[in-house]
């Protein structure tokens, strides 16, 4: 069934639609707002990369998101502000609370981060720039002229490294993303996903389209009456009397995640007594795949909607892991398991009225924990990360004199609900030590190991084994340690406009 017309990607950040995989390399410069007029003429005049495709494809990319500071210092007064999602207004690092949910606690603590962890080190925004090889440095000298000197001060300088498709622990990343629904073919209010699906709703990922509920996500709306400027910006779907701030915008999570190469390679090392094979097992069921990207479970025969049939994509995702209900291929616990459990609404099996009706009142269970793990679809990320330091192999790693140079990720997603999708994945999937019915063990890669408020231990990682009890791997150390963080909101075009143009005023009327 064909949708109400596909998304305007001229006024969408290139950056929802595309990784700008082919510019290798990257810089992300967080800045602070020094003087708001200043800041809003260079805003307006940016050249901010759109979605729209263009061939040739572009030799240089530029995307901005404002944290809420950064919108607040371009003078949104705070009744609008309040459009926004309570996480984006609240912060990523503002809150013990909101820190302890996201695993930010001990080494992972806002108050040791290098920036994101207190007010005075919350960026107002983050431009991202992008290039072709040996082209990053000549397009930052030409962004950064006088004006951009007057307007922003620099709070952190990001550089990122091109270690091929590769994280820095050596697997492929960035394999498997949601396919997003950009011509708006699917209804969002009626489909009921049996099994898992990777096509997503638009307003899964931009403000201002329904979302998996069939709803609008909450944002700001503006009243041209009383703001004749807001005329700039799109009207809102279901209000079309008021203009919509949020439309083609999306949310846009960063953390920087240092990455202990060394540490990793070392301990899956110790626990297979050096043996290279035993290594990469136990190194591909902590991730989830195998370096190479090879999943560890097999391919499902039936499609699966929103992965292609043929080619690199499809060899790659064409699995979920209904025939493997007790983790004994792809452990429950393993980094991408966690991270996309590809269920659907439904635990396997359950097709047509009679069973569903079953499961509603509770009975037909196959096993006694599948229907522990939400529904997918809610929780999806778009991941634009980037990363950072010179690669280690793990035969480098292994070595005693192995450089500790610091190297990690920029963990990007975008999403259009910051505690629905990032903060979920984040706290019940990753950190949480109860996914699926695991005891007391948290992501292998991403786990802060801290013991739970009784003192049990989570720093163990569990194989299910057919042949008999699970095999335990016990005493993890951390690999990750948080270094910064924070919470953006990435506008669609004529939003950013608008916002430029609100600074000017600002400084007009002061
Ligand atoms: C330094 C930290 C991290 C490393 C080294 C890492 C590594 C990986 C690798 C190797 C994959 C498999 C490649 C792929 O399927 O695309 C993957 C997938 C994924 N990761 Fe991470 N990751 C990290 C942090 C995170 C964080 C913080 C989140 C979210 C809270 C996350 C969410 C995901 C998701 C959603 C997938 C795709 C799973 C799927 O759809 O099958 N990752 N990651």
């Amino acid at each position: 069934m064909s949708g109400p017309g596909s998304a305007e990607y001229s006024d969408i950040q290139a950056l929802a639609r595309f990784g700008h995989g082919g510019l290798k390399e990257a810089l992300f410069l967080l800045l602070e707002i020094a003087d708001p007029a200043a800041a809003g003429d260079w805003l307006n005049n940016a050249p901010v990369s759109s979605a729209e495709w263009t061939t040739p494809a572009p030799e240089t990319a530029l995307q901005v998101a404002f944290t809420v500071d950064g919108l607040r210092a371009l003078g949104l007064d705070e009744a609008m502000l309040d459009g926004f999602s309570e996480a984006f207004i609240a912060g990523m690092a503002a809150e013990p609370s909101r820190s302890r949910r996201l695993g930010d606690v001990a080494h992972n603590d806002p108050s040791h981060w290098h920036w994101g962890g207190g007010p005075d080190s919350v960026p107002h925004l983050l431009l991202m720039l992008y290039a072709r090889t040996g082209q990053l440095e000549a397009r930052k000298a030409t962004l950064q002229e006088d004006l951009f000197n007057r307007a922003f001060r620099t709070v952190a300088e990001l550089p990122t490294a091109d270690h091929g498709d590769r994280e820095p622990f050596g697997f492929v990343d960035g394999i498997s993303q949601p396919a997003i629904d950009w011509e708006r073919r699917q209804t969002t209010d009626l489909h009921r996903r049996d099994r898992y699906s990777n096509l997503l709703s638009l307003g899964e990922l931009l403000l201002g389209y329904p979302n998996e509920y069939g709803q609008y996500t909450r944002r700001p709306l503006v009243d041209p009456l009383s703001d004749p400027a807001a005329r700039l910006l799109p009207t809102a779907e279901e209000q079309p009397e008021l203009h919509d701030l949020g439309r083609n915008g999306s949310y846009l999570v960063m953390r920087q995640l240092h990455q202990d190469v060394a540490g990793f390679w070392r301990f899956v090392d110790h626990q297979a007594d050096g043996d290279l094979q035993q290594r990469e097992r136990l190194a591909s069921r902590m991730v989830g795949r195998q370096r190479d990207g090879t999943p560890l479970v097999a391919h499902t025969t039936q499609a699966i909607e929103g992965i292609e049939e043929s080619g690199r994509q499809a060899d790659l995702n064409q699995f979920d892991f209904a025939e493997d209900p007790h983790g004994h291929q792809c452990p429950i616990g393993a980094h991408i398991r966690r991270s996309n459990p590809r269920t659907g609404d439904f635990p396997p099996g359950v097709t047509g009225l009679l069973s569903r009706l079953k499961r509603i009142f509770g009975f037909g269970r196959r096993f006694p924990d599948d229907d522990l793990i939400a529904s997918t679809r809610f929780h999806r990320l778009l991941r634009r990360g980037r990363v950072y330091g010179a690669p280690l192999t793990p035969e480098q790693a292994l070595e005693t004199d192995a450089s500790d140079e610091p190297r990690g990720l920029h963990f990007i997603c975008l999403v259009a609900n910051i505690s629905r999708q990032f903060e979920f994945v984040q706290n019940a999937w990753t950190m949480g030590c109860k996914f699926a019915g695991l005891p007391n063990e948290s992501d292998p890669l991403l786990g802060n190991r801290q013991s739970l408020a009784d003192g049990q231990p989570t720093d163990h990682f569990s194989q299910p084994d057919p042949q008999g009890p699970s095999r335990d791997t016990q005493g993890l150390p951390p690999f990750i340690t948080v270094q910064g963080g924070a919470y953006f909101f990435m506008p669609g075009i004529r939003a950013l406009r608008y916002l430029a143009g609100r600074a000017a005023a600002k400084d007009d009327s002061a």
